[in-house]
């Protein structure tokens, strides 16, 4: 007869073990709950592939800083190859002013507007074309109409151009965006953002409405102008080879594009023929901010803040971007990481354009929360020249300003 106290010892042991058992296929599970996508990339390999070495950071020959803040330098328009076209010249270019803008958003939509026909638009008379994945109230349309003299238009989004692509798999968009949205990434979870990015990241020239011009102005609501504009900026941008135009750029936050640019390499490597020889790979990848190189792969995460953006249509319907778009589209990032609009133009024109068709338009006082473009100019009323954020925020943002990466790279041309 076994002694009581050892089947006791017995009993004890198995319990233990089996305890152990589950403690362990537990955390085995919640390990590939863990697991984020950039996770399960870096296992599969992109970052592992060899002769990537054209696709490396290199320190430029020439720092190209300019000796002075040029916000605080007079700022006029533009140097131009050809005469800058004004409003009583007769030539127009194929352009529209467009907005992606929800009905709730009347009121700030109408105070945007209403500033680029002060400054701009009522001299010029370019279209304005909103958008909308919902239709628009008849308040919103008779509202917004009153504001210009120029034509209207108001332009539905299919669902199947809205909404993310079949090979998506929900239930994993769904756990990665409460992932992003835990390590505080803004909007990581919100369904509807991860749609805008991918529309404005790479549907947006494809809708048919904009079939019939060459060059946008993107405009969003809430955004203040604060400066006379007296010249043509479409016609700038053709007559100068422009292809890009911004008024801010920042840093990003790295969580949201960690695969961002191993993705965009991993196109290259394919498509090498696609990087333009001129390229501002070196400002996308200049090391300022070594953790944010590190957590994004590599890329800085400067990017052209691209609620305002001049630019042109053929460049994003071209090649090299339109078939990159579709390869990130594959990849998921949009709905697995939070892969901004922004920095996807950004890269885009960094890489595809040649780094002389970006163009900083400082002369444009602009504003969104909480960033300011904010030149020292006549024709510029209510922004205090330099200003880059507000006083209470100054401390905390003045390191997301990566307009000092981009002089250095490309200089202030
Ligand atoms: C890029 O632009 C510059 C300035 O316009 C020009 O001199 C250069 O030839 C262009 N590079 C290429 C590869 O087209």
């Amino acid at each position: 007869m076994t002694p009581l106290i050892v089947r006791r010892l017995f009993l004890l042991l198995v319990t233990a073990s089996l305890g152990l058992l589950v403690f362990l296929i537990y955390f085995s599970l919640q390990d590939d709950w863990t697991r984020t996508h950039a996770d399960f990339l870096k296992e599969e390999s992109i970052y592992k592939q060899p002769n990537d070495a054209f696709l490396q950071y290199t320190e430029p020959k020439e720092d190209l800083t300019p000796k002075n803040n040029p916000l605080l330098e007079e700022v006029d328009e533009p140097v131009s190859a050809k005469p800058l076209v004004r409003a009583t010249d007769t030539r127009r270019t194929k352009a529209a002013l467009i907005s992606l803008v929800r009905n709730k958003e009347l009121d700030g939509i109408v105070d945007a507007m209403v500033q680029v026909e002060d400054t701009f638009n009522h001299k010029f008379g370019y279209p304005w074309i909103f958008f909308n994945d919902e239709e628009f109230t008849d308040e919103f349309k008779e509202k917004v109409r009153e504001q210009t003299d120029s034509e209207v238009k108001f332009e539905l989004i299919e669902k199947k151009d809205w909404d993310a692509p079949r090979w998506i798999d929900k239930d994993k968009a769904k756990k990665a965006g409460k992932k992003l949205e835990d390590a505080g990434v803004r909007y990581g979870a919100m369904d509807s953002y991860h749609k805008m990015c991918r529309w404005n990241s790479g549907m947006f020239y494809k809708h048919k409405a904009m079939d019939d011009y060459d060059w946008y102005w993107r405009v969003e609501p809430d955004t203040q102008y604060y400066c006379d504009i007296d010249y043509d900026v479409f016609a700038y941008m053709e007559d100068n080879d422009k292809v890009y135009g911004f008024t801010i750029a920042l840093f990003d936050n790295p969580k949201t594009v960690a695969t961002l640019w191993p993705e965009t390499k991993s196109f290259l490597m394919k498509n090498k023929e696609y990087l333009h020889k001129d390229n501002a790979m070196q400002f996308l990848l200049n090391p300022s901010r070594p953790d944010w190189n590190a957590q994004a792969g590599g890329y800085s995460t400067c990017h052209f803040w691209s609620n305002f953006e001049i630019a042109s249509l053929k460049f994003f319907r071209g090649d090299a971007y339109a078939q990159w778009f579709e390869h990130l589209d594959k990849q998921g990032g949009f709905f697995y990481e939070r892969w901004g609009d922004a920095p996807v133009h950004s890269v885009g024109a960094g890489l595809f354009a040649n780094q002389s068709q970006i163009h900083w338009f400082k002369d444009i006082g602009y504003y969104h929360f909480p960033y300011f473009n904010c030149p020292k100019s006549k024709k510029c009323h209510g922004c205090k020249p330099g200003r880059f954020t507000t006083d209470d925020l100054k401390d905390s943002l003045m390191p997301e300003n990566c307009l000092p990466q981009y002089l250095k790279y490309m200089g202030d041309r």
